[in-house]
C-alpha cells in the first residue's frame, strides 16, 4: 500500500479514535480526518492528520490525496444526506477511492428513514465499493451518557422496560473496522456487529454493581419522565429524543439479536459487559 492510503473520518470519536489506534499499532498507512488537525488523537500520534469537515468541500481533495480506502462515519448531528454527505461521496468517486467502510447502525436495513440507511443507499448507488458495519448500541454509553447517573445516584435511567440489547464494545467495532479496511473480500457486504449476549438493563445494572462493589439500580421511567430527567441534568432535548428512540427499539425487543459476524471479523469472542466495566471502572468512581 502507498503511504496514507486509508482515510479515517470521525477520528476523534468513540469508534474512530479506536480505529486510528489500531491502524497506528499495525503501522498501517493511514491519515486522520479532523475538523481541527492540530489536535492529536491519543494513541495514534504517529499518523498524519488532515483538515476535514463534511461541510467544507474545499478540503476534500487534499484529505483524499493518495487515499484508496475510507472509514466513513456519520457524525450524530448531521442528517441532511444530500447536503452533508453527497458532496463527499462524489469527491471519493473522483479520487478513485477503492473501498468505503461505513459505520452504520443496527437494523438500518429495516428503516429506510434512518439517515444511516439513506447514506447506505447513496453508497450503493454511487458505484463505490462499500462495506456497511451495522453495530448495536455501544457499551461506552454507560460510561458517557449514563455516567453521571451511575456515579452520583447509582442509577441507570432509560425507557427500555425489560427489553434486551446485545450491547457491543466500540473497541471491538473498531477492531472489526480495521480488519475490513486492511483485509480483502468485504465488498458489498453488510455486517451486523453485536456483543455476544443480550442483557436487559436490570442485568446490566447487576453487572455494574458487581464490578463497582456498590449498588447500581435500573430506573425504568416513562418517556416523559425520562426526558424531564435529562432536561434537569442540562442535557439537550435532541439527545433525549435520540435516546428515547434507541431505548424504544430495545423495549420492543428489536435490539436483542446476537450476530456471529463481529467474532468472525476479529477472530475472538466479543468483549463482555463485565470485562468492559472492569476496564472502565474508574469512570464511575
Ligand atoms: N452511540 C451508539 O451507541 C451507536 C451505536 C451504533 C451506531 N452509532 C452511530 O455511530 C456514529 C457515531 O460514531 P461515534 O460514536 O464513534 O462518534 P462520536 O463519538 O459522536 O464522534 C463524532 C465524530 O465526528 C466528527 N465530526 C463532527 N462533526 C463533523 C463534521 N462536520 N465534519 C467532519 N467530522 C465531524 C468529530 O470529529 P472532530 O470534532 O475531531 O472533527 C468526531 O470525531 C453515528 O452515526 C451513530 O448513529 C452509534
Amino acid at each position: 500500500m502507498d503511504a496514507s492510503n486509508i482515510l479515517v473520518t470521525g477520528a476523534s470519536g468513540t469508534v474512530g479514535r479506536e480505529v486510528a489506534k489500531r491502524l497506528a499499532g499495525q503501522a498501517a498507512p493511514a491519515r486522520l480526518a479532523r475538523r481541527d488537525p492540530s489536535r492529536v488523537v491519543e494513541g495514534a500520534e504517529a499518523l498524519e492528520r488532515v483538515r476535514f469537515d463534511f461541510h467544507d468541500p474545499s478540503g476534500f481533495a487534499e484529505a483524499l490525496r493518495g487515499v484508496d480506502r475510507v472509514f466513513l462515519l456519520r457524525p450524530p448531528q448531521l442528517a441532511d444526506i444530500r447536503r452533508d454527505f453527497e458532496p463527499f461521496l462524489l469527491a471519493m468517486l473522483q479520487a478513485d477511492v477503492k473501498r468505503v467502510v461505513f459505520l452504520s447502525v443496527r437494523g438500518a436495513e429495516r428503516n429506510p428513514l434512518l439517515p444511516h440507511r439513506r447514506i447506505e443507499k447513496a453508497l450503493e448507488r454511487s458505484g463505490l465499493a462499500w462495506t456497511h458495519l451495522r453495530p448495536n448500541d455501544w457499551m461506552q454509553n454507560f460510561a458517557t451518557v449514563h455516567r453521571d447517573d451511575i456515579r452520583t445516584r447509582g442509577e441507570i435511567w432509560a425507557p427500555a422496560g425489560k427489553g434486551r440489547t446485545s450491547f457491543v464494545d466500540a473497541r471491538d467495532v473498531a477492531e472489526a473496522a480495521a480488519a475490513v479496511l486492511t483485509g480483502e473480500g468485504h465488498e458489498r457486504r453488510a455486517y451486523a456487529l453485536t456483543g455476544g449476549e443480550a442483557l436487559d438493563l436490570d442485568e446490566a445494572a447487576a453487572v455494574l454493581s458487581d464490578v463497582l462493589g456498590r449498588r447500581v439500580a435500573y430506573r425504568n421511567p416513562g418517556v416523559v419522565a425520562f426526558l424531564r430527567h435529562l432536561r434537569a441534568a442540562g442535557r439537550p432535548l435532541a439527545l433525549g429524543l435520540v435516546m428515547t428512540g434507541v431505548y424504544t427499539v430495545a423495549r420492543l425487543g428489536l435490539a436483542a439479536g446476537v450476530s456471529p459476524e463481529l467474532e468472525r471479523l476479529i477472530g475472538r469472542p466479543a468483549t463482555s459487559l463485565r470485562s468492559f466495566a472492569e476496564d472502565h471502572a474508574a469512570v464511575w468512581r
